[in-house]
C-alpha cells in the first residue's frame, strides 16, 4: 500500500505540466509544476518501464559513457536515457548534485538534462530526446548532404557557437564541454542544434579512459595542448569547435581525412588553401548551389583563428559570436596563425613578447613538434594524458563565482 502511494507520488512529480487539464486546479497545477522542477530524480521503473527495459532495439547508440536508450515516459515524452559505465569513481551523493546543478542548465542551443537516476551501481542520465539524427550521421553518413545547404550549415554553425558561449560564461557556472564533435550536436525537427553531453568533465573529472580511447581512437577534435598535458580550458573547447566548422563546410571528417591533396589533414589543407586565397576550395561540392561565398570565406577563416596551436590566440566564444554575426567584409578579422594539429608540423607563432611567459604548455613552443602519423601519437599522448591530468576546471569554474 505505502510503496504504491509513494511510487504514485514520485510519479506525480515527473508528470508533464498538465495544462488547463488539470483538475486539482491552478493552485494544484503550479506546486506540481514547481515540484516537477525541482524534484530531477527519476524512479528506476520508470525508465526500465520507458525504455521497454533497455531493449537492444530501443538502443540509440553507445559512446565512451555507456549506451543512450531511446523510452517514453507514460504521459508521452520522448526521452534519451543514457546508462553510464561504471568506470567513474565519483560517489553518489557527488554524481546527484552535479547532475541536480547540470539539469539547470536551460539553453536554446543545448540538449535539456531532464534528471538523472541512481540504482544501486548504476547511474543515469534523462535527457529531452532530439527528433533528427545527431550532426555525424547527416553529415557523414549519409545521402543527405544536400539536406544541408549552406543556410542550415550557417545556422548550425551560430547556434552551437551561442549554445558554447552560454556553457562557458552565462551559465551558473563555467562549464567546459569538452568533448564538442559532431556526434553530440543533435539537431531538432527545425534544424536547431543543440549540444549533448555537457557537464562530462564534471561527472568524469578524472576519467582518464575516456581521453585515452578518444586519443587512441580517431578523435580529431582535441585541442593539442588537451592531448598532450591534459591541459582543459574553454580554449581547448573552442579548439573543437573550430574543428566542426571546418567539417561542416567542407563536409570531410578531421579524423578521417583522405582526401587526394598535398596536406596530413582537414585543418592543414584549409589553412594552405586559406594561405594561397583561396580557401574556398575546400567547400563541400555539396554547398556549390546554395553558398554565399563571403559568408563561407568567414566562416572558413573563423574555423582556423579558433584551431590555432597556440590557446592563447584563438578567441573566446564571445568573440566567436561576435564576428559570426558582422556582415562579412563588414570587418576585417584577425589572421590565423598555423593550425595546431597532430599530424602537422608547426611552430610557434610570433607574438608580443609579453605573452609569450605563459606560452610553456600551449602546445605550440618551437620545440614541440606532433609526429606526422596519428597513431604514433596514441602511445604517448595517452600516457602523458594519463599520468599527467592537470585538468583546469576548477580554475575556469571559480573564475566566474
Ligand atoms: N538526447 C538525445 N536525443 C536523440 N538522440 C540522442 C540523444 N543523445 C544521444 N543520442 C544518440 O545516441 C548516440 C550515442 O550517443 P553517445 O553520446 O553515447 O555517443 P557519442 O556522442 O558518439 O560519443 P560520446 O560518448 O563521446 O558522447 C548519438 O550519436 C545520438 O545519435
Ligand atoms: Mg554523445
Amino acid at each position: 500500500m505505502t510503496m504504491s502511494k509513494s511510487k504514485n507520488f514520485l510519479h506525480n512529480l515527473i508528470k508533464p505540466f498538465k495544462l488547463n487539464s488539470s483538475r486539482e486546479g491552478q493552485h494544484g497545477e503550479d506546486l506540481e509544476r514547481i515540484a516537477a522542477q525541482e524534484q530531477k530524480q527519476f524512479p528506476f521503473e520508470t525508465l526500465v518501464h520507458a525504455t521497454k527495459d533497455f531493449h537492444p532495439t530501443h538502443k540509440l547508440g553507445e559512446g565512451g559513457f555507456g549506451p543512450v536508450y531511446k523510452g517514453k515516459l507514460s504521459d508521452g515524452r520522448e526521452i534519451a536515457v543514457k546508462k553510464l559505465s561504471h568506470s567513474s569513481s565519483q560517489g553518489k551523493k557527488e554524481f546527484m548534485n552535479e547532475a541536480k546543478l547540470l539539469s539547470r542548465v536551460q539553453h536554446r542551443n543545448v540538449v535539456t538534462l531532464l534528471g538523472y537516476c541512481v540504482h544501486g551501481m548504476e547511474k543515469l542520465l534523462v535527457y529531452e530526446y532530439v527528433a533528427n539524427e545527431s550532426l555525424d550521421k547527416l553529415l557523414f553518413r549519409s545521402n543527405k548532404q544536400e539536406e544541408l545547404d549552406w543556410k542550415r550549415r550557417y545556422d548550425i554553425i551560430s547556434g552551437i557557437a551561442r549554445g558554447l558561449l552560454y556553457l562557458h560564461e552565462d551559465s551558473h557556472n563555467c562549464i567546459i564541454h569538452r568533448d564538442i564533435k559532431a556526434s553530440n550536436i543533435l539537431l531538432d525537427d527545425k534544424w536547431v542544434p543543440k549540444i549533448a553531453d555537457f557537464g562530462m568533465a564534471r561527472l568524469f573529472p578524472e576519467d582518464q579512459t575516456h581521453v585515452n580511447t578518444r586519443v587512441a581512437g580517431t578523435n580529431g577534435y582535441m585541442a593539442p595542448e588537451y592531448i598532450m598535458h591534459g591541459h582543459l580550458s574553454v580554449k581547448a573547447d573552442v579548439f573543437s569547435f573550430g574543428v566542426l566548422v571546418l567539417e561542416l563546410i567542407s563536409g570531410q571528417r578531421n579524423s578521417n581525412f583522405c582526401l587526394n591533396v598535398d596536406a596530413h589533414n582537414l585543418l592543414d589543407w584549409a589553412y594552405k588553401q586559406y594561405k594561397k586565397g583561396k580557401s574556398l576550395e575546400i567547400m563541400d561540392t555539396a554547398l556549390a548551389a546554395s553558398a554565399l561565398p563571403d559568408q563561407v570565406a568567414m566562416c572558413i577563416q573563423i574555423g582556423l583563428l579558433c584551431t590555432q596551436g597556440d590557446p592563447d590566440l584563438r578567441p573566446k566564444m564571445h568573440r566567436v559570436v561576435v564576428m559570426l554575426s558582422k556582415k562579412p567584409g563588414s570587418s576585417t578579422l584577425e589572421e590565423p596563425t598555423r593550425p595546431g594539429v597532430p599530424g602537422s608540423r608547426y611552430r610557434k607563432a610570433r607574438r608580443p613578447s609579453a605573452l609569450s611567459s605563459v606560452a610553456g604548455s600551449s602546445g605550440g613552443s618551437d620545440s614541440r613538434t606532433f609526429d606526422s602519423s596519428s597513431s604514433t601519437l596514441t602511445a604517448t599522448a595517452s600516457s602523458s594524458a594519463l599520468t599527467n591530468p592537470k585538468f583546469d576546471t576548477h580554475r575556469e569554474h571559480t573564475a566566474e563565482s
